[in-house]
């Protein structure tokens, strides 16, 4: 068997264990053949690509980015391309293309795979919002590093009787700011599932420092928004892929607050360094055994479909049904974590 392999959208911690993973188990194990192409759908679409033998993946498993290059492409440009795909998967032989990607990529994938080409996805992202599986690698990274920056926080924030904001990773789901926020104890956590009232945020930060405490935590997601009528928040337009851009509630927050109650905030926006380094072990074996499963659905030829973590098994599920919906932070979670808003 041939089989193409392809990172696409924003990186995750796991890709490189993901790679090395279907190269191992294709190589070794089938006798197969393995291309990349180099910087996600664009590859496809342009037939870039290099052979990738067992050589070639030694050393990545803890390397954090991709080996193979990630960019994003248009959908339109994406359906204009469908042809030029089918070419090169034709022309390069190959029975099976891998492609591993969020939410994006999935629906690019599933468009593809309608298309009649041999598609098997691989679902990644830090957000965790994929909700065809329980869990995507990349997410226990981000969680952690976000973690750690929540506990450094503390000390400096206590030092000086601050209050810090800490801004993660999160477009549409909480699930960074939840989970790390209650790793951390933090003070507050905010979610862009469920819009905050700024005068019910000041009132739970006021109240710790009028109990005698020295600092405040809170911890927001960059696409968390007031309530309607609660603060005006600037809106920032989408990008050329259609993404919201967004404008800093983490800032803004800060400046509120500090104006509000009359102590001193600081904004932290952690960004991309949830997203960079090394993969912690569970992503690792997330990661590698996503890729197991996706050679040997190939083989298999069960096709439009997706890896899934469901429990601790992995499975198989349909790829158009991966793309309809997002998994968000459902109440009950809320409701685990003290200080919600
Ligand atoms: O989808 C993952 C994610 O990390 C989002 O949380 C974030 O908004 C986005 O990627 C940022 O990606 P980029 O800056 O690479 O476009």
């Amino acid at each position: 068997m041939r089989i193409g392999v392809l990172t696409s959208g924003g990186d995750c911690p796991g890709l490189n264990a993901v790679i090395r993973s279907v190269v191992h188990r294709a190589v070794v194990d089938h006798g197969d053949e393995v291309i990349g192409f180099h910087d996600g759908w664009k590859g496809l679409l342009e037939g870039d690509h290099r052979k990738l033998d067992l050589d070639s993946v030694a050393g990545i498993l803890a390397r954090g980015g991709t080996m193979l290059g990630s960019s994003r492409v248009q959908p339109a440009h994406l359906r204009d391309g469908v042809e030029r795909a089918r070419g090169h998967v034709a022309d390069l032989g190959l029975d099976a293309v891998i492609p591993i990607g969020g939410e994006g990529t999935l629906k690019a994938a599933n468009m593809l795979s309608e298309a009649g080409l041999p598609i098997v996805g691989v679902p990644k992202t830090i957000d965790n919002d994929i909700a065809s599986t329980d869990v995507t690698f990349g997410f226990d990274t981000a969680v952690t590093v976000a973690t750690e920056a929540l506990d450094r926080l503390k000390t400096t924030a206590e030092s000086h009787q601050r209050v810090m904001v800490v801004e993660v990773m999160g477009r549409h789901t909480g699930w960074i700011a939840l989970h790390s926020g209650m790793a951390a104890g933090a003070h507050a956590i905010i979610v862009p599932e469920r819009p905050f009232d700024i005068d019910e945020l000041t009132a739970i930060v006021g109240e710790r420092f009028s109990a005698g405490k020295r600092f405040a935590i809170v911890v927001v997601a960059e696409g968390a928004k007031p309530r309607p009528g609660s603060m005006e928040l600037e809106e920032g337009g989408k990008d050329m892929y259609g993404h919201e851009r967004f404008v800093g509630i983490g800032n803004r927050l800060a400046v509120e607050l500090e104006t509000r109650l009359g102590k001193e905030a600081r904004p932290v926006i952690l960004g991309h360094v949830q997203r960079g380094g090394t993969p912690t072990a569970y992503d690792r074996v997330l990661a590698t055994r996503f890729g197991w499963h996706a050679v040997e659905a190939a083989h298999r030829g069960e096709f439009g479909m997706l890896t899934a973590l469901r429990g601790t098994d992995i499975e198989m599920v349909p790829l158009a049904d991966a793309v309809q919906t997002l998994k968000t932070v459902p109440a009950d979670r809320y409701a685990e974590a003290q200080n919600v808003l």
